[in-house]
């Protein structure tokens, strides 16, 4: 399925206009550089963390992956019944910053976690969602995820700035989900990424405002 296709299915199903009208372009700035990363993969047991409309999901199952998403929302505020039903992916109602599933399920481990344009809304210890997702994935599994870059947004007034290490605990201080306060240099997502995972590879697609990562999960010590 050609990038494309996966944005008209989710714009078939999609719960607000918001998606037709401003997010599926944003998307168009770096979701195919997701999928041009993972494309030669075997079908494999994928995790998405904070799958949005579910553009990536779609495509992913549609390339024969297992496909899990877990999103804070429930379902239907974004994905609906109908779109995971048709394509086979299965739906976790979990805040990741919280825990790393909710109370009594166990979803077993992934070869690959994917969490695109989530850490910007973390602006709540982003480290800690970032312990729980390595928790979820395989010994050799592979996470992938990506941030705003600061460079690219200097008008605007980000919060916390790059200083993930200043970002407060969750619940100290009011939560606005929708407002983007994190921003990363390549400098400092390298450093929020090694304060938990191992060989970091930061990378940025042509033409986009979006540093993507690579990264490994740490040996068990
Ligand atoms: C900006 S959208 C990103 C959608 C898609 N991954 C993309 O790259 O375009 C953020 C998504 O993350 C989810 N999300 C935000 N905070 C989360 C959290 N703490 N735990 C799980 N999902 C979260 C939102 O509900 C939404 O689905």
């Amino acid at each position: 399925m050609k990038f494309s296709e996966a944005q008209a299915i989710a714009t078939e199903h999609a719960t607000s206009d918001y998606y037709v009208n401003s997010y599926r372009d944003m998307e168009r700035m770096y979701l195919p550089a997701l999928l041009e990363a993972v494309e030669s993969r075997s079908p494999t047991r994928i995790l998405e963390v904070g799958p949005g409309w579910g553009t990536t999901a779609v495509w992913l199952a549609d390339e024969g992956h297992d496909v899990t998403v877990m999103d804070l929302m429930p379902l239907g505020t974004w994905m609906t019944q109908e779109l995971i039903d048709t394509y086979g992916i299965k739906y976790v109602h979990n805040d990741i910053e919280d825990a790393v599933a909710p109370d009594g399920i166990d979803l077993g481990t992934f070869d690959l976690v994917i969490m695109t344009q989530v850490i910007p809304h973390l602006a709540w210890k982003p480290d800690r969602a970032l312990r729980h997702v390595a928790d979820l994935m395989s010994d050799d599994g592979e996470f992938i995820t990506s941030v705003l870059d600061l460079l690219d947004y200097k008008d605007l007034d980000a919060a916390f700035g790059d200083d993930w290490t200043g970002v407060p605990e969750w619940k100290s201080t009011d939560r606005c989900q929708d407002i983007v306060k994190c921003m990363y240099t390549s400098e400092t997502f390298s450093e929020l990424l090694e304060s938990v995972f191992d060989t970091i590879e930061i990378w940025k697609p042509k033409r986009s405002t979006v540093l993507f990562a690579r990264a490994t999960k740490r040996a068990a010590q």
